[in-house]
């Protein structure tokens, strides 16, 4: 499976994957996710959001066990965030089966799509549809950076965009949800564990910020008559940056869009998003009021506007208590010993998912701690003890 996984969507000049939702390589991995699915008898159930969905049993029957993950990649992003989970999840089924394990619930193997929001903005958007977490209109709407739509792109895709939305007969058919996830941190180097179980994802969003001044010559513009966005947004990657250090909180400036972004003229607008992270809420909501009021004191400084638009924003997720119970005991009873409980500041699926079933999550060690980069990295020993404590999982669930 990885084998086969491996080319699909990478960059060479970079070694990273850009597998973008609808696009060209994002639906060879969903091909690859089909014949999967095919190659071991499951029956395969492409949803009207855009997920898709293995079945081992019949999904009627209820109180299905569902593990997965995503297909889709961060611009440059790793090999493993995402597919580990899908694969691994492929990967525990014919562990299972070939112990002859005889699952007494269905059990689903899933990949959400446009789970990192690379191509459309919204991060986790096939979950959220599915729970009913965004307004089917609004997801309709959001577009990409060639002004191409959701709907528009699920078209080309064969896919209906008008029957978005909150699946109610599908969210009342699982009974869980699993997720396996390589560490996108150092965490489980620390601590010498390749297995850990998830406890909680820290509080999110993405706020973008609208920087606008004045266009002109950068040769004969007298320094005092300026109106430059540009002045006023490297100001705000500054003072995001402290006020993050200084809360213990994160915040990062990963893409921005200069207009028109021409060496010899000072630009019109520079437009900046902003990712903010903590481990409470309050923290991460005093973090941004503080920049907001740092950025809108500088703007008036140097003569700029600035709008603030929230675009998207996840609260504290904690994953159900009793399953973390029932991981814990699953895994030490199989040999894994006490694995250790993890809170991370990444996002996941399982984190909108756990608004309406009881989730968990499963980490699989990452000896580089490096991700949404190519130098993302499991051990093949580690991804195999990762699938075999899924497999563990599954079977101590479906059972
Ligand atoms: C998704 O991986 C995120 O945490 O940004
Ligand atoms: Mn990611
Ligand atoms: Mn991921
Ligand atoms: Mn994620």
């Amino acid at each position: 499976m990885w084998r086969d996984l491996a080319p699909v969507g990478r960059f060479e000049a970079t070694g990273g994957y850009r597998r973008y939702s609808y696009g060209a390589a994002e639906l060879e991995c969903r091909a690859w996710f089909a014949e999967a699915a095919a190659a071991r008898g499951l029956s395969l159930d492409a949803d009207a959001n855009g997920n898709l969905w293995a079945w081992w049993g019949d999904p009627a029957a209820g109180d299905a066990v569902v593990t997965g993950s995503h297909l889709d990649s961060v611009p440059d992003g790793g090999a493993f965030d995402g597919p580990l989970g899908v694969v691994s999840a492929f990967a525990a089924v014919d562990l299972l089966r070939a112990r002859g394990f005889k699952p007494a619930k269905p059990i689903g193997v899933a990949a959400f799509v446009e789970e990192e929001g690379a191509r459309f903005g919204l991060a986790c958007l096939g979950s959220r549809l599915l729970t009913g977490a965004i307004d089917p209109a609004k997801a309709r709407a959001l577009s990409d950076g060639d002004g191409v739509t959701v709907a528009e792109a699920m078209a080309s895709a064969g896919l209906d965009p008008a029957l978005i939305g909150r699946d109610q007969s599908r969210l009342d058919r699982i009974g869980v949800y699993v997720e396996l996830h390589i560490e996108q941190g150092r965490a489980q180097v620390d601590m010498d564990a390749p297995v850990a179980v998830g406890s909680a994802i820290w509080p999110h969003g993405r706020w973008r910020f609208d920087f606008d001044g004045e266009a002109n010559h950068a040769g004969t513009t007298r320094i005092e008559d300026r109106v430059d966005p540009m002045l006023t947004y490297a100001n705000t990657v500054l003072a995001a940056r402290k006020k993050a250090k200084l809360a213990g909180a994160l915040a990062t400036v990963g893409k921005v869009i200069c207009e028109p972004n021409g060496t010899n003229a000072i630009p019109s607008r520079v437009r900046a998003w902003i990712d903010a992270r903590a481990a409470a809420e309050d923290t991460l909501a005093s973090v941004l009021a503080g920049l907001e009021q740092a950025t809108h004191e500088r703007a008036s400084r140097d003569g700029t506007t600035v709008t603030v638009t929230r675009e998207s924003y996840t609260g504290e997720v904690a994953f159900d208590l009793a399953m973390r119970g029932r991981l814990a005991g699953a895994l030490k009873e199989r040999g894994f010993g006490e694995v250790p409980v993890l809170a991370t500041g990444a996002g996941h699926d399982a984190g909108v998912l756990a608004s309406s079933v009881p989730t968990a999550m499963l980490f699989v060690r990452n000896p580089t701690g490096v991700s949404h980069a190519p130098g993302e990295f499991a051990e093949m020993a580690d991804c195999l003890r990762g699938a075999e404590a899924l497999a563990g999982v599954l079977e101590d669930l479906a059972r």
